[in-house]
């Protein structure tokens, strides 16, 4: 029966009273038990660390950590790393990465790097007279920031703009401060809310102080900075010859091919059913060097769903274009990330990731990340334009599927080699380690 008793103190409980009470929840309380300790690092510091990234950390859950060599970007070669769990991501990345440095790389160029921040608020006093006061109230908070922003302005950021909008059609009573920023960088959440927790400050005091506001009601409802930046944004392409043979299939000319694959590309700009799909293919890559680089991948997404769908239907972020004898596949999405603060130098993989990358700052790793979505997008679409995706995919999910059985080294060796000729699924590799235990 379902035990529906409030638990209270739990974040008081030390890590091994945690894990008895937590284990005490399972049918196998030691099974668990034994796992989350031997989850730990074998570093006591190194696991301290990780237990004070989050409140009631009791062990560690394990992603795979994989290489995606021979991406070839803007004419540097790079190694990729890739945190992600489904067994055919890394082998797509890889193939599309080593496919396309023969023929030129990735090309890459950032578009813009501004981030926005909002102080929604309500107020009862009418836009014309917020609107005549808001020079002198954006020059106090210019002022009041200075100090939090001064470090920022030195690394050449800092606040770019902030400006009124009323929002009264939409809410009765309700205007917004926007703010646009430059974090250089770090994917600046921390900097971009101190800033606009000091700019509700000022606008509030300003609201209780100004006599031309007396009467008036200002309430700040929220200060928070909008993961949404649309200013923020990659554009990633790889370009190709359309030749007489067959560059990019064997059984389709390239002709079929590229004609094949834009339909493929142009149904996910039409069918928000597949662009969906479409664009998770994209994440499975960029969101892989997001974790692997100690970023915000909940951001990372939201940020690019929310773009995808910017001319009112959810759409793809890709896109072909064929001009003459030219196959061109482009990715346009908008991303916020770091490479310092955060993160990125505190999670020991991160900092090593970074360093892999060959220390890039935020511009080069948002066009490493889009590198990645538009590889994994290559290689999905053409699989499933040309001969399907569960063949490749079942291969690769094959050690999975043995591991379920609890295959021997031995036998699967044998199971690999007879499934390079025969359709792959959970009942397949059960029959056949039948035939061979
Ligand atoms: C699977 O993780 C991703 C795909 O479904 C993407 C796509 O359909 O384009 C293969």
């Amino acid at each position: 029966m379902n035990d529906k008793r409030i638990t209270t103190g739990f974040s008081r409980l030390d890590k091994a009273q945690k894990i008895n009470l937590v284990s005490s929840q399972l049918t196998d309380p030691t099974l668990f038990s034994n796992t989350l300790y031997a989850s730990w690092h074998s570093d006591p510091a190194v696991q301290k660390m990780y237990d004070e990234f989050s409140e009631n950390t009791i062990g560690n859950f394990y992603f795979p950590y994989g290489i995606a060599p021979n991406f070839l970007i803007n004419g540097r070669m790079y190694m990729l790393p890739l945190v992600i769990e489904e067994s055919s991501v890394v082998a797509a990345a890889s193939g599309a990465a080593k496919f396309w440095a023969e023929r030129g790389g990735f090309h890459s160029e950032v578009i813009g790097l501004e981030k926005i921040g909002q102080v929604h608020f309500t107020w009862n006093g009418g836009y014309a007279l917020l609107k005549t006061h808001f020079p002198e109230i954006r020059s106090l908070m210019l002022a009041h920031t200075e100090r939090t922003t001064a470090n920022m302005m030195k690394r050449g950021g800092g606040i770019l703009d902030i400006e009124l909008v009323d929002m009264t059609d939409k809410i009765p009573d309700y205007y917004q401060v926007k703010a646009t920023f430059d974090t250089r960088d770090s994917m600046g959440a921390n900097f971009i809310n101190s800033c606009l927790e000091e700019f509700a400050d000022t606008l509030r005091d300003f609201a209780t102080s100004n006599e031309a506001f007396a009467g008036y009601n200002l309430q700040v409802i929220m200060s928070i900075l909008s993961n949404y930046t649309p200013n923020c944004v990659v554009r990633t392409w790889v370009e190709g010859e359309i030749k007489d043979g067959h560059t990019y299939d064997d059984f389709y000319t390239d002709r079929e091919f590229v004609k094949r694959f834009e339909t493929g590309v142009r149904i996910a700009q039409v069918d928000k059913y597949r662009a969906t799909t479409h664009n998770k293919g994209i994440y499975n890559g960029i969101d892989a060097v997001v974790l692997a680089t100690g970023n915000d991948f909940r951001a990372v997404e939201a940020c690019g769903h929310a773009y995808a769908s910017r001319n009112g239907e959810y759409c793809s972020l890709s896109r072909v274009e064929i001009t003459g004898n030219t196959f061109r596949f482009i990715l346009e999405v908008p991303m916020a990330l770091g490479t310092v603060g955060g993160l990125t130098h505190l999670h020991p993989l991160a900092k090593l990731s970074l360093e892999l990358l060959g220390n890039p700052d935020a511009a080069q790793l948002m066009m490493i990340a889009s590198a990645a979505g538009l590889a994994n997008n290559y290689s999905a679409v053409k699989s499933l334009v040309t001969k399907g995706i569960q063949k490749g995919h079942m291969k690769m999910h094959l050690l999975n599927i043995l591991n379920v059985y609890l295959a021997t080294d031995d036998e699967k060796i044998l199971a690999v080699e007879h499934f390079k000729h025969e359709k792959v699924s959970h009942t397949a590799v059960n029959n056949f380690l039948g035939t061979i235990r």
